[in-house]
Protein backbone atom coordinates (compact mmCIF):
# COMPACT_ATOMS: atom_id res chain seq x y z
CA UNK A 1 0.00 0.00 0.00
CA UNK A 2 1.06 3.58 -0.80
CA UNK A 3 0.52 6.81 1.24
CA UNK A 4 -1.47 9.01 -0.81
CA UNK A 5 -2.56 12.56 -0.10
CA UNK A 6 -6.14 13.72 0.36
CA UNK A 7 -7.45 17.23 1.37
CA UNK A 8 -5.17 19.78 3.67
CA UNK A 9 -5.42 18.68 7.85
CA UNK A 10 -6.94 22.17 8.19
CA UNK A 11 -9.95 21.60 6.12
CA UNK A 12 -10.44 18.29 7.34
CA UNK A 13 -10.52 19.89 10.92
CA UNK A 14 -12.82 22.58 9.63
CA UNK A 15 -15.21 20.23 8.30
CA UNK A 16 -14.54 16.97 10.63
CA UNK A 17 -15.30 14.89 8.11
CA UNK A 18 -14.93 14.53 4.43
CA UNK A 19 -15.22 11.54 1.68
CA UNK A 20 -12.52 12.05 -0.62
CA UNK A 21 -11.28 10.29 -3.50
CA UNK A 22 -8.17 8.45 -3.36
CA UNK A 23 -6.48 6.35 -5.95
CA UNK A 24 -9.49 4.32 -7.82
CA UNK A 25 -11.69 4.23 -4.07
CA UNK A 26 -13.39 6.80 -1.99
CA UNK A 27 -12.89 7.02 1.42
CA UNK A 28 -14.01 8.62 4.23
CA UNK A 29 -11.85 9.89 6.58
CA UNK A 30 -12.76 12.28 9.52
CA UNK A 31 -10.57 13.99 12.79
CA UNK A 32 -12.43 13.55 16.20
CA UNK A 33 -11.17 14.68 19.07
CA UNK A 34 -7.92 14.72 17.61
CA UNK A 35 -7.56 11.38 16.14
CA UNK A 36 -7.85 10.68 12.82
CA UNK A 37 -10.00 7.97 10.97
CA UNK A 38 -10.35 6.74 7.37
CA UNK A 39 -12.62 3.93 6.41
CA UNK A 40 -14.24 3.37 2.65
CA UNK A 41 -16.57 5.61 2.38
CA UNK A 42 -19.23 3.40 -0.44
CA UNK A 43 -21.56 1.10 1.38
CA UNK A 44 -21.33 -2.19 1.49
CA UNK A 45 -25.23 -2.51 1.12
CA UNK A 46 -26.09 -0.91 -2.49
CA UNK A 47 -23.57 2.05 -3.22
CA UNK A 48 -24.61 4.96 -1.66
CA UNK A 49 -21.85 7.57 -0.46
CA UNK A 50 -21.70 7.55 3.31
CA UNK A 51 -22.15 10.63 4.96
CA UNK A 52 -23.50 11.22 8.35
CA UNK A 53 -21.78 11.13 11.55
CA UNK A 54 -22.04 10.28 15.17
CA UNK A 55 -19.15 11.42 16.48
CA UNK A 56 -19.34 10.93 20.04
CA UNK A 57 -20.40 6.66 19.13
CA UNK A 58 -17.66 6.74 16.32
CA UNK A 59 -21.10 5.78 13.98
CA UNK A 60 -21.01 6.71 9.93
CA UNK A 61 -24.66 5.93 9.12
CA UNK A 62 -25.51 5.45 4.95
CA UNK A 63 -28.04 8.33 3.85
CA UNK A 64 -30.01 5.58 1.30
CA UNK A 65 -31.34 2.58 3.76
CA UNK A 66 -29.91 3.47 7.33
CA UNK A 67 -26.98 1.07 7.75
CA UNK A 68 -24.70 2.08 10.05
CA UNK A 69 -20.71 1.58 10.44
CA UNK A 70 -18.16 1.47 13.38
CA UNK A 71 -15.43 4.15 11.95
CA UNK A 72 -12.63 2.11 13.51
CA UNK A 73 -13.34 -1.44 12.71
CA UNK A 74 -15.92 -0.83 9.54
CA UNK A 75 -18.15 -3.17 11.23
CA UNK A 76 -22.02 -3.32 10.03
CA UNK A 77 -22.97 -2.42 13.15
CA UNK A 78 -27.65 -1.80 11.95
CA UNK A 79 -28.39 -3.52 8.85
CA UNK A 80 -30.01 -1.39 6.01
CA UNK A 81 -33.80 -1.25 7.01
CA UNK A 82 -34.64 -3.26 3.62
CA UNK A 83 -32.50 -5.75 4.40
CA UNK A 84 -32.35 -6.86 7.71
CA UNK A 85 -30.99 -10.40 7.38
CA UNK A 86 -27.93 -9.38 5.30
CA UNK A 87 -24.49 -10.91 6.45
CA UNK A 88 -22.76 -8.27 8.48
CA UNK A 89 -19.78 -9.58 8.55
CA UNK A 90 -19.78 -9.78 4.32
CA UNK A 91 -20.97 -5.97 4.90
CA UNK A 92 -17.56 -4.84 6.84
CA UNK A 93 -15.87 -1.93 5.21
CA UNK A 94 -12.14 -1.79 4.95
CA UNK A 95 -10.42 0.75 7.22
CA UNK A 96 -7.22 2.39 6.36
CA UNK A 97 -3.98 3.86 7.84
CA UNK A 98 -4.33 7.51 7.89
CA UNK A 99 -2.04 9.90 8.95
CA UNK A 100 -0.88 13.66 8.06
CA UNK A 101 1.86 14.31 6.60
CA UNK A 102 3.04 18.40 5.58
CA UNK A 103 -0.34 19.74 6.19
CA UNK A 104 -2.17 17.35 4.21
CA UNK A 105 -3.95 14.33 5.62
CA UNK A 106 -2.45 10.86 4.16
CA UNK A 107 -4.61 7.66 3.64
CA UNK A 108 -2.14 4.26 3.12
CA UNK A 109 -4.43 3.29 0.06
S1 LIG B 1 -26.95 1.77 0.20
FE1 LIG B 1 -26.32 2.03 2.23
S2 LIG B 1 -27.85 1.13 3.40
FE2 LIG B 1 -28.48 0.80 1.37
Amino acid sequence: MVWRPTISFAALKRAGHAAVRVKDRVVFIAVIDEKLYAMDAVCSHSRCILGLLDREKLRVKCPCHDAVFDLETGEMIEPPYVSPDVDRDKMRLQTFNVRVNKGFVEVDV
